[in-house]
């Protein structure tokens, strides 16, 4: 059986200002009508065996269960974290609520976050590469890359057709080194996206951060069930290291597999990425809401009012109701240094 996770944690801080603590990127409609958690299910559930397990914040229970039941997903199990641990614990949650049937699934695991274009495509991949997990691979999809980003994982696979072993796993390194991945021609993107048996990655994971399995363990056996909602033990799950399953696990196992794939995904993790996804008009502008532009080129516009641009390229301005965004679109890495500078004022 092939049980879908998505990871519902991040806080999207680099979308400021439409993305906010309280209300992230992966509960806005950014592309298209759905919210970005609404398009991850819709996207995988056709070949999903059963409904999927969301683990978020606390916070966004409410968020979670009425935006899925909004489109007439079946009930999910939602775990809650009491706080933020990163993926390796968020996922351990999920694989242990997957066995807690007595059933050993392949977990599909997916960002809430992500665009997908071709979404056929990834289904058809998830298909191709579930041999290989249900007989024991980390599998992850890889993107050939275009640019030496440092946001991302690089995996050098070996050669092959289809689903290949991942020889070296780096997750984000610096400019320098993504550079060198990138001429090297035979690097590939991690798309944060994975297909792995449940106690698999759990055995995986406890090789290399016992630490991690046991704070998990812990606060998933004390956990308060409530309805449809798993609540995570506080107090254990507060003892839980931070750390993502990219730098726990994926960076030392030798059971990765990474299956490439050309599916237009994108994790839109600034506004230039939702710029570069969204519909271009002729002059290479995007927009969402009311704006009009003249005499403007490959700019982005996020309009709750009335937005116009007269005589600017490259630009994002983004309106919402308590706060404007104008940015260049070369610069907008550094949005998330508004949100650090809000929070150190507040
Ligand atoms: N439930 C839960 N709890 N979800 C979380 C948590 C958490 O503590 N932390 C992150 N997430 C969710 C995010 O919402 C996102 O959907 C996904 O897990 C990945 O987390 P990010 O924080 O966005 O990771 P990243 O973008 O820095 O890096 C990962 O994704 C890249 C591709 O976008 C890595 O897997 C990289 O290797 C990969 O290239
Ligand atoms: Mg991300």
């Amino acid at each position: 059986p092939l049980q879908p996770v998505l990871l519902s944690g991040g806080s999207g801080t680099r979308l400021w200002p439409l993305s906010r603590e309280a209300y992230p990127k992966q509960f806005l409609p950014l592309v298209g009508n759905d919210t970005m958690l609404q398009a991850t299910w819709q996207r995988v559930q056709a070949i999903a065996s059963c409904a999927p397990i969301v683990v978020a914040g606390e916070d966004h229970r409410f968020l979670v269960a009425e935006q899925l039941r909004q489109i007439g997903a079946p009930t999910p199990a939602i775990v809650l974290e009491p706080m933020g641990r990163n993926t390796a614990p968020a996922i351990a949650a999920a694989a242990l609520q997957a066995m807690a049937a007595g059933q050993d699934p392949v977990l599909l695991v997916l960002p809430s976050d992500h665009v997908v274009r071709d979404a056929a495509a990834f289904r058809a991949a998830v298909q191709q590469a579930l041999p290989a997990a249900e007989a024991g691979a980390l599998v992850t999809f890889g993107i050939v890359p275009n640019a030496p980003e440092t946001g991302f994982g690089y995996i050098q696979a070996e050669a092959g057709q289809g689903v290949c072993k991942v020889l070296r796993f780096v997750e984000k390194p610096d400019a320098v080194t993504a550079q060198h991945y990138l001429d090297a021609g035979s690097y590939f993107w991690n798309s944060g996206m994975f297909l792995l048996r449940a106690s698999r990655y759990l055995q995986e994971l406890a090789r290399f951060r016992p630490d991690i399995v046991d704070a998990v363990r812990t606060a998933f056996a004390s956990a308060a069930r409530d309805g449809d909602f798993i609540r995570l033990d506080k107090a254990a799950f507060a003892q839980c290291p931070s750390d993502s399953i990219d730098y726990a696990v994926m960076e030392h196992t030798d059971a990765a597999c990474v299956l490439p794939v050309d599916i237009g995904w994108n994790d839109v993790g600034s506004w230039s990425a939702l710029w570069e996804v969204s519909t271009q008009d002729g002059e290479g502008n995007a927009h969402h809401g009311d704006v009009i532009a003249i005499d403007s080129r490959n700019s982005y516009a996020y309009a709750r009012r009335l937005v116009a641009l007269v005589g600017v390229d490259d630009l994002v301005v983004v309106d919402t109701d308590d706060a404007v965004l104008v940015a260049h679109k070369d610069k907008v890495q550094q949005v998330k240094d508004v949100v650090a500078k809000l929070k150190a004022e507040q």
